[in-house]
């Protein structure tokens, strides 16, 4: 098994490709990512020098690149994670959501097609997207199902939504074996900063403002991303050809209380008085066209496939903030852009 995993680098990709190079000695990994500001090969330094693993830099908005690639190659499995991923850079600059989301999608499924060549068998396209693609829910009963038609409300999701509709069209049109996955928001080890969390763990530790979106009151379910990994790989693996299936871990958190579960973890291992973190929280304007709440129903995975998140919520994230307060340079590196310059002229575009 020839396997190119796109976006290893960041932060859901990389403990994907870990988790493959680790269990999967006998397929050879592919790692192609664009290193963006996302992307930082730091996350892969314990695997980076297995024999079944090599990483290529390169952009999937690149089409003759990628077919070139396919073309020498010749892989014999896909799975899709490289994206631009953050809501709030694609309200400032939905563009760059619109090349490598959609355009790059296509570009990848074109390569794939043409590579190919209508010869299926053994081969597999998996696309790795988001719950975000349901819009957003109001009713505290309802929960996001494989059936829930998509009503996409940011340029993020809508360019997820998009990237989805293609590579439906792509199985249906030319038959290409795809299979899709929506999860839920994700959390854990090398986690971008900008993101809640992580955000959240920086500033407490470094006694800077919490800023809360509006109220603090929407709600997001939350997965471990080890636990997402497992499931791409159960569903790689284990997935019917056509099908799409939601990841969650039925674990729905306002944003408030999330921040204040977080206080109180922070302040007990960093031997504060309790209640000293929970002070910095400062509630900031609220996003535009913030979505309420995402709640998703994994019951297809875990019925059809076995699967099971292996953490409860407070388990997962005690580990996490153990992870980032062991890992503070990868932290500091990270929020200083110092990881990029490092790795900046070691790998040249193929
Ligand atoms: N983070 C979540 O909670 C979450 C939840 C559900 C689904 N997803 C999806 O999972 C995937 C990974 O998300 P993430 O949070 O790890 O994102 P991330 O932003 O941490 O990582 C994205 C990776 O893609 C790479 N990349 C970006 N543009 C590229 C391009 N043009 N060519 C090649 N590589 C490029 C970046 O360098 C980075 O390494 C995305 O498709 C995202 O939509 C994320």
């Amino acid at each position: 098994m020839k396997l190119l995993i796109t976006g290893g680098a960041g932060f859901i990709g990389s403990h994907v490709v870990r988790l493959f190079v680790t269990k999967y000695p006998e397929y050879q990994i592919y790692n192609l990512d664009a290193l963006t500001y996302a992307g930082n090969l730091a996350n892969l330094t314990d695997i980076e020098n297995a024999p079944n693993y090599t990483f290529v830099k390169g952009d999937i908005t690149d089409a003759k690149f990628l077919e070139d690639m396919f073309a020498e190659m010749g892989f014999d499995g896909v799975i899709h994670l490289a994206a631009e991923s953050h809501v709030d850079r694609s309200i400032t600059d939905p563009m760059s959501f619109v090349m490598t989301n959609v355009v790059g999608t296509v570009n990848l499924l074109n390569a794939a097609k043409n590579s190919w060549k209508g010869n299926f068998e053994g081969k597999r396209f998996y696309h790795v997207s988001t719950d975000e693609v349901y819009g957003s829910l109001h009713n505290p009963e309802d929960f996001f199902t494989e059936e829930t038609p998509y009503d996409p409300q940011s340029p993020y999701s809508a360019s997820k939504a998009a990237s989805d509709h293609f590579v439906r069209a792509y199985g249906n049109t030319y038959k290409l074996p795809v299979v899709l996955t929506n999860c839920s928001n994700n959390y854990g080890p090398n986690h971008f900063p900008e993101k809640l969390i992580p955000l959240m763990i920086h500033n407490i530790r470094n006694n800077k403002p919490l800023p809360v979106y509006g109220k603090g009151e929407n709600v997001r379910d939350w997965l471990f991303v080890v636990d997402h990994a497992r499931a791409i790989d159960t569903v790689f693996h284990k997935g019917t050809l056509g099908e799409t299936y939601n990841i969650g871990g039925f674990n729905e958190w306002k944003n408030i209380d999330l921040v204040n579960l977080l206080c109180q973890i922070m302040d007990r291992k960093l031997g504060r008085e309790e209640g000293t973190s929970a002070k910095l929280i400062t509630y900031v304007t609220d996003r535009a066209g913030h979505d309420l709440r995402y709640a998703i129903d994994a019951h297809k995975i875990m019925n059809e496939l076995g699967w099971q998140p292996s953490l409860q919520f407070e388990e997962g994230l005690e580990k996490t903030v153990d992870w980032f307060l062991a890992n503070q340079e990868w932290l500091d590196n990270v929020t200083s852009g110092a990881y990029q310059s490092y790795y900046q002229g070691m790998y040249a575009n193929r």
